[in-house]
C-alpha cells in the first residue's frame, strides 16, 4: 500500500540507510537529485525512454523515471555515486575514460548503472551481451562503440602527451562518477522555477485575458509576457531578431513561447492548460508546398514571398556544358526534419547581482549568449556574465539561446535567481531542427568520364524564424557539386519560412541534404561512363592545386584522393559479397563529402589566454564551449605542445564570459582549427616570455618542479615574481581569424580557409519483402590534417556515423507527433554496424600542427553511403529520407522488385 503524502520512505542509497520525506509517487529520480543531492543520475526523458536515470535497485537496473519512490521502499539503490568510493574511479570507470567512452557525459552514469548490472552477472560480457543489456540507455554522441569496448574489456591505450597522443579527457573524471553539473543540475536554493507556456498551434492569434488574477490564483511571482521584455526579439544575424522571446498576439509555429510562469516550483507546475489566460483564435498554417502561392500569407512582413533569403553560384557556362555532355544524370530528393535529441534537455538559471546579469546554462555559443541577452535586456555587453554548464550534447541546436532570455529577464524583474529545466517534449516542440529539403539535380560527365557541369536548386524549409536560414542558403551553393572537380555549376538555394519549427543549425548546416543529391549522381553517372563508383570519384576528386566551384584554388590539405585510396581494399572486399538477387539482399556504397572549415565569408575570430601560476602550473582561460567533443582536452594538448610542457602541468577555465576571451562558438567544426590555433599562438607566447624572462635560446627545454622551472641551465623560482590580478606571474595571448574573402554576386570568392574531406564505404542488407535496412558495416577515411587526439577522433567519427545513418533510416520529426524519444527514433546499441576509421593526415598549413575539423565531416557522407549501399543491392534508388521500411518497401514495389 503507498503511503500518505507525509509518510518517509526508507531505503538504502549507495550503501547508506536514509530516509527521504516525500511524497509516495515522487520519481525515484527526483528524490535522488532533490531529495539527496544525487545529481549524478541524469533525467533526460521522464519517461522511460532514454535510460539517462539507470538505477541499480537491489543490483538491477531499472529507469528511476518511471519508479516511485514508495516502490523503493526498504530496497537497495545504487547509483553513479556508489561506484566511485573515496573519489577513486572504479575499473568500468576507468575503461569508461580510457576509451573515450564519455563524450558529453550525460549518459554516462545510465550507461555505467547498465554495465555493472551486466557485469554482475557475466564478467567477460559478449558484444551481443552488451549490446541487449545496455540496449535501453540512448547515447547521441559516441555512436555507442567505445561504450562497448569499454564494458567489454577491449584493451584500449592511453597515451599521456602533447598533440598526437591519445590522453585521456581532462573533464573525464567528473563525467564518470558523477560530479559533472550540466543544466539542471545546480541552482541556488532560492532560486524560483520558471515554465514557459506554449503555443499548441501552428499558428493562431490570441489575447491575454486576466492575467494578474491568474497569476494571484495560483500564486506565481510573475506571468511574465511580452510587454515585460524590453527588446523582444533575438536571432543568429544581428540585422534579423526575428523570434520573439515570447509571442505578441501571434504565434507562428507549435512550440512558439507566449507567456512564462515564475514562482514556487509547485505554483508553477499546478497550472493546468484550462486554467492559462489565453484566449486562441486558430488560423489554416503555412507549409512549404504553399508557402509562395499567391495565398499564403507572409509570416513576417519583411518577407512577403516567405522567402528569408536565396543563395546563389554560378561558374563557368552551364548550358553550353551540356551541349558538350556525354552522360547525364539527374535525381530530386526530399529530406526531413531532424530533431537534435541531444540526452540533455536545455537547463539552467540566472541571478541578477546589481546592474548585472548571470546566467548559468547548458550552450555551445557563450559570447553569443551574451550578446542575445545583452540585446534582449537592452543592457550593455559588459553587464552579461555567462557561464556555461556542462552541455549534454549540442551538435548545433544549443547555438540558438533557450532558456537564457527568458530567465534573465525575470531574475531581473524579481532580483531573484530564477531557475528553468525544460521537459522532454518541450525541448523537442521547441528547439531548432534540420532544414528539411526538396532538392533537385542535374549532373553531366564527358566521354572520357571527367565531370563537366552540374546544375543544383534546392529550397529548405527554414520554419517560423530564421535562426540559421541565411548561413543554410549560403553554404549549400558552394558544397553543392561535392568534392570534385567540376568546371560549370550553378546552384541556387531559398531559405523558405513557413508554420513549421524554425530550422537551425545541426551538423553539416545543409551539407548532409546536398551530399545525398550529388552521390547519388555519381552513382549514377559513374554507371553511365562504364565505370567503378569507387575510381569514378578519385578520377574526380579535387586535389591540391584544383579549384572550387567558387573559384578557389586549394594549395593544400585536399586529402579526398587518399581517403578513397585508402578504402579501396574493403570496397574490393565488399564487392565480392554483394547478393543481388533473393529476399534478403546485400549491397556496398561509397559517398564522398567535403566541408569548410568555420563561417562562410565571414570574420571567425578566437582568442585564447594561457597563464602561468607561481605554483608552477598553467591556467589555460579556454573560452571554447566544450560540449562533448572534447575541446577542453584538445586545446590543452595543443597549447602544451607549443610551450613544450606536459598537459598534466594544465587547469582551465571554460567558457565563462567574464574570465575567458571569446573563442567564438562550438560550431562549423572551427574549435579545433581555429581556437586550435589560438592556442597554439597563446602558448608559443608564454613560452617566449618565459624564455626571455631566462634569458634562454628559443629551443631549451623547459622543466617545471614545483614552483622553480628551468631551461637552458637558467633557473627561475616562481614565487619571486609578482602576480597579476588572475594570479599568474606570466602570461600568453593568441588570437586567430582564418583568412577568407566575400563571395561575389555570383558566389565567387574564397568562402572558407580549409576545408575537411572523407570517403565513407557502406555495407548493408535489404530485407526486400519487408522493406528492411540493416546497415552491418561503415568504413571510415576521413583528411583530418592532424589528428591532436586520435581517440576524440575516432568518438567524432563514430558519434556522426551514428547521426548519419538515423539521418538515413529513421529520423522523421514531426510536429505533434514525434516529440518524445519514443516516437522520435534515434540508434540504439543495436542499430549501430561495425565502424572502421581511417585517418589521413594531410597537413593543413594553417591549422594547430596541421590540424582541421571532423565534427560535421563526420557525418555528412553516412546517409549517401547507406542509400548508394541500398541501390546496389536491390537496383533502386532511394529519394526521400528517411527510408523508412514503408518508404523502402513503396519504392521496391514500384520498380517491381518486391
Ligand atoms: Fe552519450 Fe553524450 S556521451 S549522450
Amino acid at each position: 500500500m503507498l503511503q500518505s503524502r507525509d509518510d518517509t520512505i526508507a531505503l538504502q542509497v549507495n550503501g547508506d540507510a536514509v530516509k527521504i520525506a516525500m511524497p509516495p509517487l515522487t520519481r525515484l529520480a527526483d528524490a535522488l537529485r532533490d531529495g539527496l543531492g544525487l545529481t549524478g543520475t541524469k533525467i533526460g526523458c521522464n519517461a522511460g525512454d532514454c535510460g539517462a536515470c539507470t538505477v541499480l535497485m537491489d543490483g538491477r537496473q531499472v529507469c528511476a523515471c518511471l519508479v516511485p519512490l514508495a516502490q523503493a521502499q526498504g530496497r537497495s539503490i545504487t547509483t553513479v555515486e556508489g561506484l566511485a568510493r573515496n573519489r577513486k574511479l572504479s575499473a568500468l570507470q576507468k575503461a569508461f575514460l580510457r576509451h573515450g567512452a564519455a563524450q558529453c557525459g550525460i549518459c554516462t552514469p545510465g550507461m555505467l548503472m547498465a554495465a555493472s548490472d551486466l557485469l554482475s552477472s557475466e564478467a567477460k560480457p559478449s558484444r551481443k551481451q552488451v549490446e541487449d543489456a545496455m540496449g535501453g540507455v540512448l547515447c547521441r554522441c559516441t555512436g555507442y562503440a567505445k561504450i562497448v569496448d569499454a564494458v567489454m574489456g577491449v584493451a584500449a591505450r592511453a597515451e599521456y602527451g602533447g598533440v598526437g597522443a591519445r590522453l585521456e579527457r581532462v573533464d573525464g573524471a567528473a563525467k564518470l562518477n558523477g560530479t559533472e553539473k550540466f543544466g539542471s543540475d545546480d541552482a541556488p536554493a532560492d532560486a524560483l522555477w520558471l515554465r514557459v507556456i506554449r503555443s499548441p498551434y501552428p499558428r493562431a492569434s490570441f489575447k491575454l485575458v486576466g492575467v494578474e488574477a491568474f497569476r494571484d490564483n495560483h500564486g506565481l511571482d510573475l506571468v511574465m509576457t511580452a510587454d515585460d521584455i524590453p527588446n523582444n526579439g533575438f536571432g543568429i544575424y544581428p540585422t534579423i531578431k526575428d523570434q520573439p522571446v515570447l509571442a505578441k498576439g501571434h504565434v507562428r509555429y507549435r512550440g512558439d513561447a507566449v507567456i512564462a510562469l515564475v514562482g514556487p516550483r509547485d505554483a508553477v507546475e499546478s497550472a493546468t492548460d484550462d486554467d492559462l489566460p489565453i484566449r486562441w483564435q486558430v488560423q489554416d498554417p503555412v507549409y512549404l508546398s504553399a508557402a509562395q502561392t499567391e495565398r499564403a500569407p507572409p509570416l513576417h512582413e519583411k518577407h512577403p514571398d516567405n522567402v528569408l533569403v536565396r543563395g546563389w553560384l554560378k561558374k563557368g557556362d552551364v548550358e553550353g556544358a551540356w551541349d558538350q555532355a556525354a552522360h547525364t544524370a539527374e535525381i530530386a530528393v526530399e529530406t526531413a526534419f531532424v530533431e537534435h535529441a541531444y540526452i540533455e534537455p536545455e537547463a539552467g538559471y540566472a541571478r541578477r547581482i546589481g546592474d548585472r546579469i548571470e546566467v548559468i546554462a547548458c550552450t555551445q555559443a557563450p559570447g553569443m549568449d551574451r550578446e542575445e541577452v545583452a540585446h534582449v535586456m537592452g543592457l550593455a555587453r559588459e553587464q552579461v556574465r555567462i557561464i556555461p554548464t556542462a552541455t549534454g550534447g549540442g551538435f548545433g541546436g544549443k547555438l540558438d539561446v533557450s532558456v537564457q532570455p527568458v530567465l534573465a529577464v525575470a531574475a531581473w524583474m524579481l532580483n531573484r535567481p530564477v531557475r528553468c529545466i525544460y521537459t522532454r517534449p518541450e525541448s523537442m516542440m521547441s528547439s531548432t531542427k534540420r532544414h528539411p529539403s526538396r532538392i533537385k539535380a542535374k549532373m553531366a560527365a564527358d566521354a572520357s568520364g571527367r565531370l563537366l557541369a552540374m546544375e543544383f536548386s534546392g529550397d529548405f524549409d527554414t520554419g517560423a524564424y530564421a535562426s540559421w536560414g541565411p548561413t543554410v542558403a549560403n553554404r549549400v551553393p558552394v558544397h553543392a557539386t561535392g568534392p570534385y572537380v567540376v568546371p560549370h555549376v550553378t546552384a541556387a538555394t531559398r531559405a523558405i519560412y513557413t508554420n513549421n519549427p524554425p530550422s537551425g543549425a545541426f551538423r553539416g548546416f545543409g551539407v548532409p541534404q546536398a551530399a545525398i543529391a550529388h552521390e547519388a549522381l555519381m552513382d549514377m553517372l559513374a554507371d553511365k561512363c562504364g565505370e567503378d563508383r569507387l575510381e569514378f570519384r578519385w578520377k574526380n576528386a579535387i586535389r591540391a592545386g584544383d579549384a572550387t566551384a567558387t573559384g578557389q584554388v586549394l594549395h593544400a590539405s585536399a586529402g579526398l584522393a587518399q581517403c578513397l585510396a585508402a578504402l579501396r581494399p574493403h570496397w574490393r572486399d565488399a564487392m565480392q559479397s554483394r547478393v543481388t538477387t533473393g529476399s534478403h539482399r546485400r549491397g556496398v556504397g561509397v559517398a564522398c563529402m567535403w566541408y569548410g572549415i568555420g563561417n562562410t565569408s565571414l570574420s571567425n575570430p578566437s582568442a585564447m589566454r594561457v597563464g602561468l601560476r607561481p605554483n608552477g602550473r598553467f591556467m589555460l582561460y579556454n573560452g571554447a564551449a566544450d560540449i562533448g567533443q572534447g575541446s577542453n582536452t584538445i586545446m590543452i594538448q595543443i597549447c602544451a605542445e607549443a610551450l613544450g610542457v606536459s598537459p598534466s602541468l594544465f587547469d582551465y577555465i571554460m567558457g565563462d564570459t567574464d574570465l575567458t576571451e571569446d573563442a567564438g562558438k562550438t560550431s562549423a567544426s572551427r574549435q579545433t582549427f581555429v581556437s586550435g590555433k589560438a592556442a597554439e599562438l597563446a602558448g608559443r607566447s608564454l613560452r617566449a616570455e618565459i624564455l626571455k624572462r631566462m634569458n634562454a635560446g628559443e629551443d631549451a627545454r623547459l622543466t617545471i618542479e614545483s614552483n622553480v622551472i628551468k631551461a637552458g641551465g637558467a633557473t627561475l623560482n616562481l614565487t619571486t615574481l609578482e602576480t597579476d590580478p588572475r594570479g599568474n606571474v606570466l602570461t600568453g595571448f593568441g588570437s586567430f581569424d582564418p583568412p577568407t574573402s566575400p563571395l561575389d554576386a555570383n558566389g565567387q570568392g574564397i568562402p572558407y580557409s580549409c576545408y575537411g574531406f572523407a570517403a565513407q564505404l557502406a555495407e548493408a542488407e535489404v530485407d526486400v519483402k519487408l522493406g528492411l535496412v540493416r546497415v552491418t558495416r561503415i568504413v571510415a577515411a576521413h583528411d583530418v590534417g592532424k589528428a591532436i587526439n586520435p581517440n576524440l577522433v575516432e568518438g567524432q567519427i563514430h558519434g556522426g556515423i551514428a547521426q548519419g545513418l538515423g539521418f538515413a533510416l529513421m529520423e522523421e520529426y514531426i510536429p505533434g507527433r514525434t516529440e518524445n524519444l519514443h516516437d522520435y527514433l534515434i540508434p540504439t546499441f543495436g542499430d549501430m554496424p561495425e565502424m572502421v576509421t581511417i585517418m589521413i593526415e594531410d597537413a593543413e598549413p594553417l591549422g594547430p600542427y596541421g590540424a582541421k575539423g571532423i565534427g560535421e565531416p563526420a557525418l555528412i557522407p553516412t546517409a549517401p553511403a547507406i542509400f548508394s549501399a541500398i541501390e546496389c543491392a536491390t537496383g533502386v534508388r532511394i529519394t526521400r529520407a528517411p527510408a523508412t521500411p514503408d518508404r523502402v518497401l513503396a519504392a521496391l514495389k514500384a520498380a517491381g522488385v518486391a
